[in-house]
């Protein structure tokens, strides 16, 4: 079914567009995933292969994406299917769209969390009296009740769903105008706050030191998977968002602007982390539960900790939304405009299906022995899920995307796209050159090196 442009709506301006891109980008991946994986690969070494992915390969292929999406006006499949019909590129659309249902799915397992610890921060559960050792226990008992871990699961799935029946930008835009500027001024706050803590010297030393003894062919994985999970690419979501934009927005601009902030957002989240984790004396490479341990145990010992407490998971549950809407988007506007569907219909079905995928990852963090050890992989099926999407899966769709710029659509048409309504691309000559070489070539020494020595995780 095609609509027209009308019908499919626009966002309002380009700032307006930034906004909702920097909002599906910020979220979790930002201030949860980012910590966690910089501590369990050893630090400085893995944030600064993460800052050359951001650069090298992020920033291109978020132009590739959004220049794609404002081509042709289309979700991921029917993007494909319009540029080049006939041939099997619409199944990398179909990777993105299963790949944003399985990432929603574990997604709003964690965004349930951060919304279960706004609650926990209001009413006070973070007290003086609240050491490291009590507010891990606090935490593994907290996600480890299933009856609380699905119904949080249930309500985000469900403000998400309610949010995006409403469309682009009545929905998604207005929630990140207001918010995202008070998420990172909080974050400014307690990072302050962390590198002023007794101790904090050893934390930032961990985090802005290199020591490239630590690199391994994992944490080059992982530091790649990371710089596109945070930027929400290689599944679509900036294909969908960019069917958004108009002619007159400069694509190269909004991309390196969202890059910016989301770096911005996630270096910040490091800096609040390690130095009060260092300073508590806890395990950097503790993993999931970091900020949920050792953000409380700031609040615990900080004056007013109550309102920073609650109001810090408010922001981030408000960070995650933004990029749970993104998630939806993508399989919700591939059945709105390839299948006919309304988007009623659309958002019902796919926000059902993924509540029900992801029930196995709410009760993987110890209520069902089972999914909390899997066999064979000897891991949890949230950390599998994430392993599996939001590394890999990202990384085989960003390796594709840049290869069809690069070889099948063509890097002259891609530019000549770009440039439409008059806008400039200075850097044309290294975009196409980057996408034609070191994009394709770098994604795959990644995949090709870890398949070949069998350490995936
Ligand atoms: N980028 C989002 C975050 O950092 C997650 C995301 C990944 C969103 C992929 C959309 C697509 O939290």
């Amino acid at each position: 079914m095609e609509t027209t442009q009308q019908e499919r709506g626009n966002w309002g301006s380009t700032a307006g567009f930034i906004l909702a891109a920097a909002g599906s980008a910020i979220g979790l991946g930002n201030i949860w995933r980012f910590p966690y994986m910089t501590g369990q690969n050893g630090g400085a070494a893995f944030v600064l292969i993460y800052l050359v992915f951001v650069a090298l390969i992020g920033i291109p292929v978020m132009i590739a994406e959004l220049t794609i999406g404002r081509h042709t006006q289309k979700n991921p499949v029917g993007a494909f299917l319009k540029i080049v019909p006939g041939t099997s590129w619409h199944w990398l659309g179909m990777l993105g769209v299963i790949t944003g249902v399985a990432i929603l799915s574990f997604y709003a397992v964690v965004a349930g969390w951060t919304l279960g610890y706004f609650f926990k921060a209001l009413v006070g559960d973070f007290n003086r009296a609240m050491t490291p050792e009590v507010l891990g226990k606090l935490f593994t008992g907290f996600i480890g009740n299933p009856a609380i871990a699905i119904a949080l699961l249930a309500a985000f799935m469900g403000i998400t769903m309610l949010v995006v029946v409403r469309g682009v930008s009545e929905g998604i835009e207005r929630w990140s105008k207001i918010l995202m500027p008070l998420l990172f001024l909080l974050l400014l706050m307690l990072s302050i706050r962390s590198v002023t803590l007794p101790g904090a010297g050893k934390g930032l030393e961990f985090y802005l030191k290199p020591d490239l003894s630590k690199i391994h062919p994992e944490t080059v994985a992982q530091a790649l998977g990371q710089a596109l999970f945070s930027l929400s690419l290689g599944m679509g979501a900036m294909i969908t968002y960019g069917s958004y934009l108009s002619k007159r927005d400069d694509i190269p601009k909004a991309a390196v602007s969202v890059a910016i902030f989301d770096t911005l957002i996630a270096v910040l989240a490091g800096l609040m982390i390690f130095p009060a984790l260092f300073s508590a004396g806890l395990d950097p490479a503790g993993g999931p539960g970091l900020v949920f341990v050792v953000l409380p145990s700031i609040f615990a010992k900080m004056p007013g900790g109550w309102f920073f407490g609650s109001s810090f998971f408010l922001l981030l549950s408000v960070a995650a939304l933004t990029s749970t809407i993104s998630l939806l988007e993508v399989p919700v506007s591939y059945l709105v405009d390839e299948k006919g569907w309304t988007r009623k219909k659309a958002v019902g079905l796919t926000g059902l299906f993924t509540f029900v995928l992801g029930i196995p990852s709410a009760i993987s963090q110890g209520s069902s022995a089972w999914f909390s050890k899997l066999p064979v992989v000897a891991m949890d099926f949230l950390s599998l899920m994430n392993a599996l999407f939001g590394n890999y899966s990202l990384s085989v769709g960003a390796f594709f995307i840049s290869v069809f710029i690069g070889y099948k659509w063509g890097v002259s048409a891609a530019v000549s796209e770009v440039r439409t309504g008059g806008n400039s691309f200075p850097l044309s000559g290294s975009w196409g050159f980057v996408v034609r070489f070191i994009c394709p070539i770098a994604i795959f020494f990644v995949l090709a090196y870890i398949a070949v020595t069998g350490r995936y995780f």
